[in-house]
């Protein structure tokens, strides 16, 4: 299966993607990655860190469906960190044309939200989206939930936002999403990890939590079940 991690903009998509990466491979799952961002962040990562868990091949390509996933072993989970959505919107539609799951990170803060909701320029995520639907062979968007990250321990704002989102903003207007329960906190050690390594409390008890509730809502087959 291929899980596509995107944003509209810089929102924690790499941290999230990496350390997605490194949870599922502690859950038994075999997995590899693949970077879409031209900043390649995340290939650099997984080249310098010592307990990145997997390959991460430069997949920052808009012909991302025809090269990249046909070579893919589809037996494996695959996670591709999709670049700005804002920036790359050629790469994230041919990403999203053969994506089984997206995972949105957005930041529950106004400048985050209207950027994924309302952006003043160009088209909102959700469309970008919902317009894959005519590219794939099943004629639907891929399953999209959103990952709040980020998230202040004790702030009104990852529940504000997550109703927000959910409720397809104030009047209900707005495309409705599916938050995950999940929440990535804001922590120092989380905003250090890219290019570091992996194995520290912090950056492994959010997104165990993560798999858990992904495999909970179907996403993700039960670790070591036969795929
Ligand atoms: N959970 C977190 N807590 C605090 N800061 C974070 C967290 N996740 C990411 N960051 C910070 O957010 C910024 C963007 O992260 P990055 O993963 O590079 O985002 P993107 O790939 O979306 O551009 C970085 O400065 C990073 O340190
Ligand atoms: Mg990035």
């Amino acid at each position: 299966m291929l899980i596509a991690s995107l944003k509209p903009r810089t929102m924690g998509g790499t941290t999230n993607t990496g350390l997605l990466i490194y949870a599922l491979d502690r859950a038994g799952y075999p997995v590899t990655g693949y970077d879409a961002d031209e900043s390649l962040q995340l290939s650099a990562w997984a080249r310098d860190v010592d307990d990145f868990p997997c390959e991460v091949h430069e997949a920052d390509t808009p012909a991302f469906a025809e090269t990249v996933y046909g070579e893919m072993d589809h037996s494996r989970i695959n996670v591709v960190d999709a670049g700005h959505a804002e920036n790359h919107p050629d790469i994230v539609d041919s990403i999203l044309e053969v994506a089984d799951l997206a995972i949105v990170t957005v930041s529950p803060t106004n400048p985050d939200y209207d950027r994924l909701t309302t952006p003043e320029r160009g088209t909102p995520l959700a469309k970008v989206i919902r317009r894959s639907a005519a590219l794939r062979d099943s004629g639907k968007p891929p399953a999209t939930v959103v990952l709040l990250n980020r998230c202040q321990a004790g702030a009104n704002s990852p529940r504000k936002f997550a109703d927000l989102l959910a409720g397809g903003g104030k009047d209900g207007s707005l495309p409705k999403w599916d938050v995950l329960s999940t929440r990535i906190p804001r922590r120092e050690s989380i905003a250090s990890a890219v290019g570091f390594p992996c194995d520290k409390p912090e950056r492994k008890a959010p997104y165990d939590a993560l798999v858990t509730e992904l495999t909970r809502l179907g996403y993700l087959p039960a670790p070591g079940a036969s795929r």
